[in-house]
């Protein structure tokens, strides 16, 4: 039976197994690459996506337990690279080889959405499931210090809410930082 999820502010019916993980609805059907597979057992935080807001593993979430939920992928952070947090990433130039750093990215901006000024032990504490194998991590932190800064001179929410005009932008300009797919 087909499994209503919104992902990205777009309404998806996809016909698979209900235990089958969502990192392989969003890269194998969907073809949404951006979340990288690393472990497969909630390990390394390469597969990081917000749902509902909050960073989740999606290597072993269910599709199951995301119906009728909002799935953001890094593919949806921004349909312009405009989020603070791909601003500072860019500004502080993290990534190394890249492979980490989508999962990196959608657990910091879901650090910044709950915690908008966070101190070093906070960044430490929520990004500790993010493993780089690159040892970026000081980067990462001073660029969710740069984010927060960044968020505090703009008007804008850190959370996220896609309206149907940003929608219709990321189907035109999809957004991904990460590595080769
Ligand atoms: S692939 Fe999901 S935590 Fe490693
Ligand atoms: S940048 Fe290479 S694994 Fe993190």
């Amino acid at each position: 039976m087909a499994i209503q999820v919104t992902i990205n502010g777009k309404p998806q019916s996809v016909d698979v197994p209900p235990n089958m993980p969502l990192l392989w609805v969003l890269r194998d059907t969907l073809g949404m690459t951006g979340t990288k597979f690393g472990c497969g057992m909630a390990l390394c935080g390469a597969c990081t996506v917000h749902i509902d807001g909050v960073a989740t593993r999606s290597c072993i979430t269910p599709i199951s337990s995301v119906a009728g939920k909002k799935v953001t992928t890094i593919e949806g952070l921004s349909p312009d690279r405009s989020h603070p947090v791909q601003r500072a990433w860019i500004e502080v130039d993290v990534p190394q080889c890249g492979y980490c750093q989508s999962g990196q990215i959608m657990s910091a901006s879901s650090l910044l959405a709950q915690n908008p000024k966070p101190s070093d032990s906070e960044i430490d504490e929520a990004m500790k499931g993010n493993i780089c194998r690159c040892g970026t991590y000081q980067r990462i932190r001073a660029a969710v210090h740069r984010a927060a800064g960044l968020h505090s001179a703009s008007a804008k929410p850190f959370r996220l809410d896609l309206s149907d005009a940003t929608e219709d932008a990321l189907d035109e300009q999809p957004v991904e930082v990460g590595g080769a797919a």
